[in-house]
């Protein structure tokens, strides 16, 4: 039924009406890119854009799709997009936080409550997941991910398609989700943003393209491609990706979109001697809609009309574009998302801003609790609230918060710790200090600090990056906290009190001096709506700190790019001898990081038992289970992340030191203990080989079940994984 409608409709349109619908455009509510085309409605009325982005609320895009349907030829349906990130109105945490939460569940719900808000305001498309890994984090957009692993990308990948997706996407309160940036858009070199990569063919397939993948085995709806070039060409002029891997290899179905303009910037990369070709090299490549970028609508025809691009090739992409708007029902009923009654009762559902508050407290990590500073004792006390995070609602949100309110909704910590102090108990504040770099050297408010400080009994130092200090084109040289955070957190620890230090940020910042000299830190990311609450419930107790780091915290940016999957090197360093010439290592600074990729604190203890395999060795198509009894031997209730690690010894290529290979979360009252059953099968244990294929080899591997990536010092069990 399908076929024969598009079929139809397709045999109706002309060639200028199908690159119409190649064409997507923002509208004038914001822009993130250099160019704007302020015709846009124009446009729209004389059929020659397919798609609006940054348009929202029921009634602006009934407004636009009006025009679309009533007053063009056709009046085919226009797709709207937007960039719903990390919540539409409600906010929860940036992507990488939720990421720390290492819960699927809690993952899965953020994408469905953005997507019931997001549809009733009239979106049927969010540019969201990016499963871009990132491993450095100099590179600011290392906050919109999920972090640097490969694994645990992918399950995120997965997550979030299916919570926007849900699993019937005609349902009004589902939208459509984008796998972006294609590809290895967070290699970027030296981490700056929109700069080129250059990385093997192998870490290209390994590492950066198994998140895309199951995102397209989750049913994701688009692709779009990213800024940069991979082995000399563009993503958006690269037929590698887009066709042979895309298309041929994993059976993509959907339709790919470039990011802002990217076609246009194949001109400045050096690609594309004018638009015309960049046009003509995308489309061929298999860019199927050009964003923002007019660059098929001002010159498709003509390049078909010269023969450099064939008619099937614009099909194939319309075909793509309008079965996404059929499967949408957009067809039976072009109105059917914007729904101003639906719009009103959805926003700002009680319900979403508890979800929010709820993942917001998953995604914590607590790196640090000397002497059980935290959580708060129960009674009495004078709390010193410092920092320019502790009370500024617009950095509670995080960059790509598109639709989300920034100066209003969000709780601040300070309100959220009012919120919940006891009778008798009082938060007081002061900034103290700046995040703004050029306040580096001043002691501009310390003072007051100082003396808010000795009056309490304990401090609370909130601090971090201001709000857009990661995201996109928020690429830093230095991971320090910026300002002169750390000098006033120095005095802060100086005067003998308490210290705890909440960061704020959405990157690891090189905060090595806090993690030997502040007894209590709590990686907070930028929390969302209801951060304030979040915080506090964490503080006090209330949800014991369960979040792990998705990402390596190096000691210094000197360490970038770090991960915990590294190689051993010819020369590796030996424990024991940290001093040792002629190996691989620093002069200056320890090789491993600050804070390991899966480490984080509960307010309880774990203890884990031996590892016990079920067999020592699996044949080619058989399976081996690996288990580990995990104890909460604490005093408090508490959730654990059991993670797998794997250690393939020897490979036709060089392997990394420990792969995660699997996890569970799990909940453990004081005294239980649950036995946790990972299952492995070969294919779990595939890389791509020195001949190029994809498979696994036999030989010898480790294992270990851990709380961290931590565990390569202790004992591992051994298998063998026979021909
Ligand atoms: O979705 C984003 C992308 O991540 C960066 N450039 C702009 C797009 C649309 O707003």
């Amino acid at each position: 039924k399908m076929d024969a409608f598009i079929d139809d409709l397709m045999a109706r349109m002309t060639l200028d009406e199908k690159i119409g619908q190649l064409t997507l455009l923002t509208s004038d509510w914001e822009s993130t890119g250099p160019t704007m085309r302020d015709t846009y409605k124009q446009d729209i009325k004389s059929g020659r854009v397919g798609a609006i982005f940054n348009a929202y609320t029921a009634k602006y895009t009934t407004e636009l799709q009006r025009v679309a349907v009533e007053e063009t030829r056709l009046g085919i349906p226009l797709l709207f997009g937007y960039d719903v990130i990390h919540g539409h109105r409600t906010i929860f945490p940036i992507s990488l936080g939720e990421a720390a939460s290492w819960d699927m569940q809690a993952i899965e719900k953020s994408a469905r409550v953005s997507a019931q808000e997001a549809s009733a305001e009239g979106i049927h498309w969010t540019f969201s997941p990016m499963v871009d890994i990132a491993r450095d984090a100099r590179w600011g957009r290392i906050s919109e991910g999920a972090g640097e692993d490969v694994y645990l990308g992918q399950k995120i990948a997965a997550a979030r398609v299916h919570g926007y997706q849900g699993d019937d996407l005609r349902a009004t309160d589902t939208v459509l989700a984008t796998a972006k940036h294609f590809a290895a858009y967070g290699a970027a070199q030296a981490g700056r943003d929109y700069h080129t990569v250059d990385i093997s063919e192998r870490t290209l397939r390994d590492v950066y393209l198994p998140p895309f993948e199951a995102a397209v085995d989750a049913g994701v709806a688009s692709f779009m491609t990213s800024f940069n070039e991979y082995d000399g060409v563009p993503a958006s002029g690269n037929k590698y990706l887009l066709t042979d891997v895309l298309r041929d290899k994993w059976g993509f179905d959907g339709f790919v979109v470039t990011d802002y303009t990217s076609i246009n910037e194949m001109v400045p990369h050096g690609y594309a001697k004018n638009l015309a070709q960049a046009g003509e090299q995308a489309i061929n490549a298999g860019v199927d809609m050009d964003m923002q970028g007019a660059v098929y609508m001002e010159n498709l025809a003509k390049s078909v009309a010269e023969g450099r691009v064939d008619t099937a090739t614009i099909d194939r992409a319309v075909r793509r574009i309008v079965e996404a708007k059929y499967r949408l029902g957009l067809f039976e009923d072009p109105y059917r998302y914007a729904d101003a009654e639906r719009e009103k009762a959805t926003l700002y559902k009680p319900e979403f801003l508890e979800a929010a508050r709820d993942v917001a407290r998953r995604s914590m990590v607590l790196l640090r609790n000397e002497g059980d500073v935290l959580p708060l004792a129960a009674g009495a006390k004078k709390i010193a609230l410092i920092g320019p995070l502790g009370d500024s609602k617009p950095d509670m949100i995080g960059s790509w918060a598109a639709g989300g309110d920034r100066q209003t909704r969000p709780v601040t910590i300070l309100e959220g710790l009012r919120a919940r102090a006891q009778s008798g108990t009082t938060v007081s504040y002061a900034k103290g200090a700046s995040y703004d770099f050029s306040a580096a050297g001043s002691t501009d408010g310390f003072a007051e600090a100082l003396a808010l400080a000795g009056k309490s009994d304990i401090i609370i130092a909130v601090m971090g990056e201001k709000w857009d200090m990661t995201g996109e084109a928020a690429s830093r040289t230095s991971l320090d906290l910026p300002g002169n955070q750390e000098a006033l957190l120095e005095r802060l620890v100086a005067t003998g009190k308490p210290v705890v230090l909440v960061l704020l940020s959405g990157r690891p910042n090189s905060v090595e001096w806090a993690s030997k000299n502040v007894p209590a830190i709590l990686h907070a990311w930028y929390p969302g709506t209801q951060g304030g609450h979040a915080v506090a419930d964490v503080l006090f107790g209330d949800y014991n700190p369960s979040g792990k780091l998705p990402v390596t915290f190096p000691r210094t940016v000197g360490q970038v790019p770090i991960h915990y999957d590294m190689k051993h090197t010819g020369r590796p360093i030996e424990l024991g001898a940290p001093g040792a010439k002629y190996v691989s290592r620093y002069l200056n600074t320890p090789n491993d990081p600050l804070y390991r990729f899966g480490y984080g604190l509960s307010y309880t203890d774990f203890a884990y038992s031996p590892v016990t395999l079920g067999s020592t060795s699996m044949g080619p198509r058989g399976s081996i289970t690996a288990s580990a009894t995990v104890t909460n031997t604490g005093k408090r209730a508490g959730e654990e992340v059991v993670q797998l690690y794997v250690q393939d010894l020897v490979g036709s290529v060089t392997r990394p030191v420990q792969q995660l290979k699997g996890f569970e979360k799990i909940l453990l009252q004081p005294g239980e203990s649950r036995t946790v059953t990972f299952e492995l099968h070969p294919e779990d244990l595939a890389f791509t080989r020195a001949d190029m294929t994809h498979g696994w080899e036999p030989g010898e591997f480790r294992l270990w079940i851990a709380p961290s990536s931590g565990a390569q010092a202790s004992t591992p069990v051994s298998f063998t994984l026979t021909e």
